[in-house]
């Protein structure tokens, strides 16, 4: 997988060099993170139908903004149900601001849009 050099311009440089490789112009997740990442070509609007997911983390970013709102507010709750208790979910900032669900906590960092799940299941 690789990222646009433009990645440089908000990860850290220590985050950089820890996960990621710069090849030419792009960069790439390093090998020892890339063996820990599961990778899948999959519709997000069709999750809800896909085999049962416990994720450590979902970084959804500029992907909801596609749909309508309704729909947006859908797959946000079948991602929530995709995380492993005290799994992370990241939308970009902007994206629906007012998705609220049972299982998830939102971060108190105002500058991200994070949420992670809650460890009860409640
Ligand atoms: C604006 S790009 C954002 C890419 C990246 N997340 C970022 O922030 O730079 C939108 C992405 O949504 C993906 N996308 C569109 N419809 C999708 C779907 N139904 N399921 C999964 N991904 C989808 C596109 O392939 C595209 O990569």
């Amino acid at each position: 997988m690789l990222f646009a050099a433009i990645l440089g311009w908000n990860v850290a440089s220590n985050e950089k060099q820890a996960f990621f490789r710069l090849t030419d112009v792009r960069y790439e997740v390093a090998a020892d993170l890339r063996h820990r990442i599961c990778f899948m070509r999959n519709s997000i609007l069709e999750l809800n139908i896909a085999p049962e997911f416990e994720m450590d983390a979902i970084c959804c970013r500029n992907v909801l903004m596609q749909f309508r709102y309704e729909v947006q507010l859908e797959v946000l709750d079948v991602l929530a149900k995709c995380l492993k208790p005290n799994g992370l979910l990241l939308i970009a900032p902007g994206e629906p601001m007012s998705w609220k669900h049972l299982l998830m906590s939102r971060s108190t960092n105002r500058t991200a849009q994070a949420y992670t799940r809650n460890s009860n299941n409640s």
